[in-house]
């Protein structure tokens, strides 16, 4: 047997290992957990780090920046909790994890805010479309991409297959994805299967893009390349 064919068939046999691990993951790090945490609108300083929770609670975010010491910000009680965090520092990982009753309620995941992109240095973005079903290509497809462990992640569209409801995200994408983009942020955009649900109310009810259009159909931001999301 060749090396070549050795090591395709190591790397096959690690992913089909890989996948039902990434798939219990990202289902929910605790009941109660609908999904996330993930991260939004990721900037040099501020960032956005929403869960969802199968009944109303009061949530605790804890974060850091390695090495510091922990912050903690408490939200309202709700489903959907939607923390943006601010004065952070550009280019530096931070740490994060929920607690709920003062027991932690998910493990920690890190992200980095945006660096200053200087010569010779690299940004890792992924560009991603049509994940939509969650069957074993999607997640070889993920797979990778949580190897790769991105600076940023774009969906070019077709989120949640086959007509973006909320059950769609729920059952096909955040299984898939939800472990990637609980540690780097996620820019998604509108395709013509997730515009089919009510023009596409359950991603605009779940992401948060940058809002400089004003609308959520579409927008840019910068990276600190300048990038547009159109639908
Ligand atoms: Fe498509």
């Amino acid at each position: 047997m060749s090396i070549k064919r050795t090591l395709s068939i190591i790397v096959l046999a690690a992913s089909f290992l890989l996948a039902p691990l990434l798939t219990v993951q990202a289902t929910g790090y605790n009941s109660g957990i609908t999904y996330g945490p993930y991260l939004q609108r990721v900037t040099k300083k501020a960032a956005t780090i929403i869960i969802v929770t199968d009944e109303s609670a009061e949530l605790t975010l804890h974060y850091k920046r390695v090495g510091k010491k922990w912050k903690t910000v408490t939200g309202d009680a709700g489903t959907m909790h939607n923390f943006r965090i601010s004065n952070l520092k550009r280019g530096q990982t931070y740490e994060y994890y929920f607690s709920k009753d003062d027991a932690r309620y998910t493990r920690t995941n890190t992200f980095r805010t945006q660096k200053k992109i200087r010569k010779n240095d690299s940004l890792r973005l992924v560009a991603v479309g049509d994940s939509g079903l969650l069957n074993e290509e999607a997640l070889q497809v993920a797979l990778q991409i949580k190897a790769w462990r991105p600076d940023i992640i774009t969906h070019t569209g077709d989120i949640a297959y086959y007509s973006g409801t909320q059950a769609n995200y729920e059952e096909r994408f955040f299984p898939v994805y939800g472990s990637i983009i609980a540690e780097s942020p996620f820019y998604g955009s509108i395709g013509n299967h997730d515009y089919t649900t009510d023009e596409a109310g359950p991603y605009k009810d779940i992401f948060e893009t940058p809002t400089n259009s004003g609308t959520k159909d579409y927008y840019s931001f910068k990276s600190p390349f300048h990038i547009w999301r159109v639908f």
